[in-house]
């Protein structure tokens, strides 16, 4: 069993800011760090790192090399990665001082993804697979409608949100689908996790619903079960690639066979470590790091309780 994970590689330029630029101003930054990114790529990295055998498939430019050596040497498998004559995708990001992110993608090579690419990757899985897809590369659609047809799951991530998707997405072909509570109230129109959730398996039995709450937490919805997992606190300082580590170790360790309640609660603290952490791919713990942060804060709480 192995997850094919269909997803961007940006090269993520960090920008340390007081505030966030506004209209017409102009403000100097503290610091600039230059550091593998990408919504694709970050989930390539927690999947494997939640020891879940997985490949990436997409492009990446000349200036991009150093992006699949940095996939190699976290585990990742890159022989369905392809290289291309245009330059690779990048992302401008500003980090305030509260650790809060805004982020400009500008999509080079994840736009260049082929049919031929998808059908030949795809041509190599079974239905025991599956593939994960978000939104920063081109034919999302095709991609999940090819897998639809050979019987691969689906796991999508539909970020970031665009009106585009939301027209012509075919959401009927997810298994997982992972969301924010923005993206969950683009879908849906509705902002409680319950309301989202009747929304969605009204229309989609056999979907599973994920969505992160922020400092709230996460919540799994399928037509059998309902749970809650609240956040673990913690003292953010860069809050980028949070959510792309929670859906890595997520989807990772339920493919693996961890009960949903499990893989919840080993995401949310994932992603609490991440939080810690500068920069995207950077922040992304391993699985012996989050095994590590449970048992601290189990201890914590049994402490708290005597
Ligand atoms: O989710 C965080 C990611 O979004 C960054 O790494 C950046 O590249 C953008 O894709």
């Amino acid at each position: 069993m192995k997850m094919l994970n269909f997803g961007s590689l940006n090269i993520d330029h960090i920008y340390h800011v007081d505030h966030f630029v506004t209209p017409g101003e102009t403000i100097a930054a503290a610091s600039l760090s230059v550091s593998a990114g990408g919504k694709g790529l970050n989930q390539s990295i927690a999947l494997a790192r939640s020891g879940l055998t997985t490949y990436h498939a997409g492009c990446i430019g000349a200036d991009g090399i150093f992006l699949k050596t940095l996939l190699e040497e976290r585990g990742v498998q890159t022989n369905y990665l392809r290289t291309i004559d245009g330059v690779n995708g990048h992302a401008i990001i500003q980090v305030n001082a509260q650790g809060q992110n805004s982020i400009i993608i500008f999509g080079g090579s994840n736009q260049a993804i082929t049919p031929e690419q998808v059908d030949q990757s795809l041509g190599t899985l079974s239905p025991e697979d599956m593939v994960l897809l978000q939104n920063e590369t081109n034919l999302v659609g095709y991609i999940a409608r090819q897998c639809h047809k050979l019987h691969i799951p689906v796991a999508f991530n539909p970020s970031p949100i665009s009106q585009e998707l939301l027209e012509n997405f075919p959401f009927e072909t997810v298994s997982y689908l992972l969301v924010n509570e923005t993206e969950a109230e683009r879908i849906t129109n509705c902002h409680d996790p319950e309301d989202v959730a009747a929304y969605l398996l009204a229309r989609y039995p056999d979907m599973k619903v994920v969505m992160t709450l922020g400092s709230k937490g996460a919540y799994y919805a399928d037509r059998d079960h309902a749970l809650y997992q609240s956040a673990f606190p913690v003292n953010a300082v860069d809050t980028t690639g949070a959510g792309d580590t929670f859906t890595g170790f997520f989807l990772g360790l339920v493919q693996q066979g961890y009960s949903c309640a499990e893989a919840l609660r080993y995401a949310c603290a994932a992603s609490a470590i991440a939080v810690t952490q500068n920069g995207a791919a950077p922040s992304i713990p391993t699985l012996d790091m989050v095994q590590a942060f449970l048992s601290k804060r189990k201890q914590e709480f049994a402490q708290i309780r005597t």
